[in-house]
């Protein structure tokens, strides 16, 4: 299990509490970064992140900004990516059964890093269940086709 993280300055102190998590759980983790809390811009981490998921040079991947919310947009504008941004456990566990979130989105001004380790925990360990959900995520991936450039 490979996991790809990255994170803008408002997420880069809860992105090192989850790198710790991941490493201390056996996974390996690909940081792409941001690495202080200077001021860069989320789209470039996202960008970063999702693009080795989709090359598969992940399994999955998270991404933090301070809300969660501009990195997860930049995320979810790769072709493939479905980025859920959770804000609990509950949330984190229906974005894989549900949705396949392949790209947790989470807020470090937001989140304690004991819910963000208990939502990226949840979200490793759910697993997607198929059927009517995997129906909608192929419009979902539908929609991307038709309104690709
Ligand atoms: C950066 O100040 C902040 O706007 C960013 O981390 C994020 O919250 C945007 O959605």
């Amino acid at each position: 299990m490979k996991i790809a993280i990255g994170s803008d300055h408002g997420g880069y102190e809860l992105k090192q509490g989850l790198v710790s998590y991941l490493q201390g759980r056996d996974i390996e983790v690909a940081d792409v970064g941001t690495n202080s809390e200077d001021s860069v811009d989320y789209p470039e981490f996202a960008e970063a992140v999702a693009l080795l998921v989709v090359h598969r040079e992940a399994d999955a991947g998270i991404v933090i900004c301070g809300t969660g919310i501009g990195i997860s947009i930049s995320a979810n504008k790769i072709p493939g990516i479905r980025a859920a941004l959770v804000t609990s456990p509950e949330m984190a566990i229906l974005a894989k059964q549900h949705n396949n979130a392949n790209i947790l989105a989470m807020g470090g001004r937001i989140l304690p890093l004991e819910i963000a380790v208990a939502c990226a925990g949840a979200w490793l360990e759910a697993s997607f269940e198929g059927g009517r959900h995997l129906r909608r995520i192929d419009k979902i991936s539908e929609i991307e086709k038709k309104y690709r450039e």
